[in-house]
């Protein structure tokens, strides 16, 4: 999808469907003082009619509007002028996706970023414009037979009224454009099924990638490689699978200043059965999305590859099938991590924090700024927050608040759990150095503590999208979460 900055007069524009914005209780929307009489009246006789009250993502269109050069204009409801904020402009945005998709228009003019919201730039509202069009084309299809139709919508022409502000807007729809590009791989690979995706195949995408962008260099290690540098932990975890595990090391550099790297690193189980720990039948299949953390650190680098932002930035993936055989990790079974501390296996189904570990452990060698890692970890997250914030635990209060900061700017939240030493103890085991579950209570949380035993050298976060990577239900497909917060986050702190 192209995005083009156009400074010109509302009238002139010659687009499919001009879209403009409406508050309630309001006469008329703000733009179109700049617009033609005809249309101001026509939006006073909707309002007046009460077939248009504003409310927030409600849309009506309007054809061949008299004294303007678009055959439509689509009017979005914003709600309430004092209320808006930069989450309503998202849904705002989403909304009028979703009209363009029903009318199938081809292009469109969307004048919403002019919009006045205290403390969101127009880099921001860029981003998010760019990233919620764009991302509303995406459709799966790699294993239908009969490929959808693809979205007709190609173009957009962003309207700008303040022109000072046309290289900050420039800045906001090219990173926007490059986090949807980023979702769109997440989503794809959460969606693949587990016979295509599997830890191998996460590899060959790696290198593919690495292969088509000179800043990107990429490492797979397999499981010979692994053994030797003592991953037993990540290892114990594919022992049941005839797939072989990986542990993908993608690293960007966009600098040739040896500044030190953030780090992301992502769960990539994907398969996860359980293992012996055997999961229920019900739902199953969704855990072909329980390496959606893996998928979130390829789309981050994707993203970062179509930006070439001058940053260094190190995207790791520990991968592996969870699957119950003669050779599968048992509970009770210990075995030893690259950190050199041994693990009881109390759970298989507590796999994720086994192959984090040795991740986790392996990136000290970078020296890191800081270290963010991303996992359908746990069922318990889903409990706490439902699937509107990520979990989000920290060592680091000063990272832990960056964090929060940038999943609000860019509508992909996170709510921070605490990890209280108090919490630790539930990790202690009788015959290792830590067990790998922490019992029924603050399941999240005991997670958390656990991957806190392997992050002491660096500011770390853990970020649980157990409740926002999928969707379940009639629209059941990956998210591409949480892509957004993590390009913005590596974004501004290098
Ligand atoms: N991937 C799951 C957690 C999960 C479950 C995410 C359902 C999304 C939906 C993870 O591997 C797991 O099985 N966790 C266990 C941990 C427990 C054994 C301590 C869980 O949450 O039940
Ligand atoms: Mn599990």
């Amino acid at each position: 999808m192209k995005f083009t900055i156009k400074a010109a007069s509302l009238q002139n524009l010659s687009t499919a469907c001009l879209v403009l914005g409406v508050y309630t209780n309001q006469n008329l929307p703000e733009l179109t003082a700049q617009a033609d009489k005809l249309i101001r009246k026509k939006i006073s006789k909707l309002i007046d009619s009460g077939d248009l009250s504003g409310a927030l993502g409600q849309t009506v269109l309007l054809h061949a509007p008299e004294g303007l050069r678009a055959k439509r204009v689509l009017l979005v409801g914003l709600g309430k002028k004092s209320d808006f904020d930069q989450k309503k402009f998202g849904r705002a945005v989403g909304a009028v996706a979703m009209a363009l998709k029903k009318y199938a228009l081809s292009d469109a003019a969307d004048t919403l970023v002019n919009l006045d919201i205290k403390g969101t730039g127009m880099d921001t509202l860029g981003h998010l414009l760019a990233r919620t069009l764009a991302n509303s084309t995406y459709q799966y299809s790699q294993t239908k037979s009969k490929k959808g139709k693809p979205s007709p919508l190609k173009q957009i022409d962003v309207f700008l009224a303040d022109k000072s502000k046309r290289n900050v807007l420039k800045k906001g729809l090219d990173v926007g454009t490059a986090v949807s590009t980023g979702m769109s791989v997440a989503r794809e690979l959460g969606n693949l099924p587990a016979n295509i995706c599997t830890p191998s195949y996460l590899g060959e995408q790696a290198i593919a990638l690495g292969k088509r962008h000179k800043e990107l260099k990429t490492k797979v290690l397999t499981e010979a490689q692994m053994k030797r540098l003592g991953m037993g932990s990540l290892l114990s975890v594919g022992h049941g699978s005839d797939e072989e595990s990986r542990l993908i090391i993608m690293e960007y550099k966009g600098t040739s200043s040896n500044t030190k790297p953030n780090i992301i690193v992502g769960k990539g189980i994907t398969f996860n059965t359980g293992g012996i720990s055997l999961k229920p039948g019900a739902g199953m299949d969704e855990m072909k999305f329980d390496m959606c953390g893996a998928a979130s650190v390829m789309g981050a680098m994707t993203a970062l590859c179509e930006l070439k932002p001058k940053i260094n930035v190190i995207g790791v993936i520990a991968s592996a099938e969870n699957m119950p055989s003669g050779r599968a990790t048992k509970p009770g079974d210990i075995v030893t991590s690259l950190s050199g501390k041994t693990i009881e296996v109390l759970n298989t189904d507590a796999e994720g924090r086994l192959v984090l570990c040795d991740a986790l452990t392996y990136v000290e060698r970078y020296k890191p700024k800081s270290v963010i890692d991303i996992a359908t970890l746990t069922g318990a997250c889903i409990v706490a927050l439902g699937s509107v914030n990520s979990g989000l635990m920290s060592n680091n209060d000063e990272l832990a608040d960056k964090l929060r900061q940038h999943s609000v700017a860019v509508n992909d939240p996170v709510w921070r759990l605490p990890l209280d030493e108090e919490y630790q103890k539930q990790l202690d085991s009788n015959f290792a150095d830590i067990a790998n579950i922490g019992g029924p209570k603050a399941g999240t949380i005991t997670a958390g503590c656990f991957l806190s035993r392997f992050t002491e050298k660096y500011p770390w976060a853990h970020i649980d999208i157990a409740g926002t990577a999928w969707l379940q239900g009639k629209d059941k497909g990956a998210t591409g979460r949480p892509v957004p917060l993590l390009v913005d986050y590596l974004l501004n702190n290098a």
